[in-house]
């Protein structure tokens, strides 16, 4: 997903006072002034991290770095990793950390920029991975998609930073290492400092290179302000699971889906499940707007939604009807999305035509429905609300 719209003040009246440049601090600062965002403290010590980086990505030179010369050499040497590649975000659920990433995504000057979650990403790199491996039965292929992956993106700003996979796990050192080699800097967002990733993970040994790599070449920014910025603008709705369905049930998603997004502009996002896609068509900021009928009355399965409920950390759907027996399928479709949700701590704002326990009265199955019914009403509670998202 590219980042989203935000409305930022004109950059000319944020020029940081000491050096006359745009940093993403003084936008901060504007911003808190305008009240787009309220003043916290961790937040704009992390945006004072992020202008190292942007000072870094917005130097004339550095787009150009990796020129025809730095090619030759690094095909006959093996190049030093530069001391400084980038900055890792981390903090509990809802303190802004994709919020800044954003406002500092946009303002970087670059062409060769990409912000991508990170789940996708390694999607990609596997399928790059695999594509390579058709065309040539070479065993080494990872340093063939890192030269593309650079080659399209300089900076890249990975959203929602997670291993729990053991093919990820294996080969992150070596990606990044390879990656740093090649000049791309990197920003990241993650609920997890880097020594506490995949803890418990198989060979975990193996991804400590990793851990290593990141604490000597990133810098390590822990935002821990007070507030779970999500969670109050959720509280302040009172409810997520809206009771009926209609106009006013529609302004309730449109308001809640603002909130959440900050008004971000929303376009499509393509989600890619075993060489098909499904097109969710309103998303923004780690929020997709679907409908009852496009998620559950079409036929998509529990890889579909594994998909969809890793890429986003709140789901808002709209009309959820009664399910008489006939609408099994749609039941049962119903059963795995929630349960996948509640798997991945998706956050789910809804609006349906009756309370949970009168959605699927009978009909096969409907048994077994009692226990999305009390999944359905765990995943209203606060707790459950302030949980952070699983995105594997
Ligand atoms: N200082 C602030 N003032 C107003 N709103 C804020 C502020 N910081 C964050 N928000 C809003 O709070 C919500 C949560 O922020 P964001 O999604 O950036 O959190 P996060 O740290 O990335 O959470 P997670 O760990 O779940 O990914 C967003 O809608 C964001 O725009
Ligand atoms: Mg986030």
């Amino acid at each position: 997903m590219d980042a989203e719209h935000r409305t930022m003040p004109e950059p000319t009246q944020t020029k940081d006072g000491a050096t006359g440049v745009v940093t993403p601090s003084a936008m901060y600062a504007q911003m808190v002034a305008a009240g787009t965002v309220q003043h916290d403290t961790a937040q704009a010590e992390a945006m004072q991290a992020l202008d190292k980086v942007y000072l870094r990505v917005s130097d004339p030179e550095f787009e150009q770095e990796d020129g025809i010369i730095s090619k030759l050499l690094s095909s006959v040497l093996r190049p030093e990793l530069p001391e400084f590649c980038g900055t890792y975000l981390w903090g509990d659920v809802g303190r802004g950390k994709s919020m800044l990433m954003d406002i500092f995504y946009e303002m970087v000057p670059i062409k060769a920029k990409r912000r991508v979650h990170f789940h996708a990403f390694m999607r990609e790199v596997h399928a790059r991975i695999h594509a390579w491996r058709q065309l040539k039965s070479q065993h080494d292929l990872l340093p063939r998609v890192v030269d593309e992956l650079a080659r399209e993106a300089k900076l890249l700003c990975f959203d929602e930073f997670q291993v729990h996979d053991v093919t990820d796990a294996m080969i992150l050192s070596r990606l990044f290492t390879l990656l740093f080699q090649k000049g791309v800097v990197v920003v990241t967002t993650s609920n997890r400092a880097p020594k506490d990733l995949y803890q418990g993970g198989l060979q975990r040994e193996q991804f400590e290179q990793f851990i290593e790599l990141a604490e000597a070449h990133l810098d390590i920014v822990r935002i821990d302000g007070p507030l779970d910025y999500r969670l109050q603008q959720l509280k302040a709705f009172e409810q997520v699971y809206y009771p009926s369905v209609g106009e006013e049930a529609c302004e309730f998603l449109y308001d809640a889906y603002c909130a959440l997004t900050q008004s971000a502009e929303s376009r499509p996002t393509v989600v890619e499940v075993q060489g098909r896609n499904v097109v969710l068509e309103k998303t923004a900021s780690g929020v997709a707007w679907v409908s009852f009928a496009e998620l559950c009355e079409r036929p998509l399965g529990a890889g579909d939604y594994l998909e969809i409920a890793a890429l986003f950390h709140t789901l808002i759907m709209q009309d959820i009807p009664i399910l008489s027996p006939e609408k099994r399928n749609e039941a049962k479709r119903f059963v795995t999305l929630i349960d996948t949700l509640y798997e991945h701590k998706v956050k789910l704002i809804c609006s349906a035509q009756a309370p949970a326990e009168a959605l699927y009265p009978a009909g096969d199955g409907s048994f077994e429905f009692q226990r999305t019914v009390s999944r359905l009403m765990e995943m209203q509670s606060e707790r459950y609300l302030s949980l952070p998202h699983i995105s594997e």
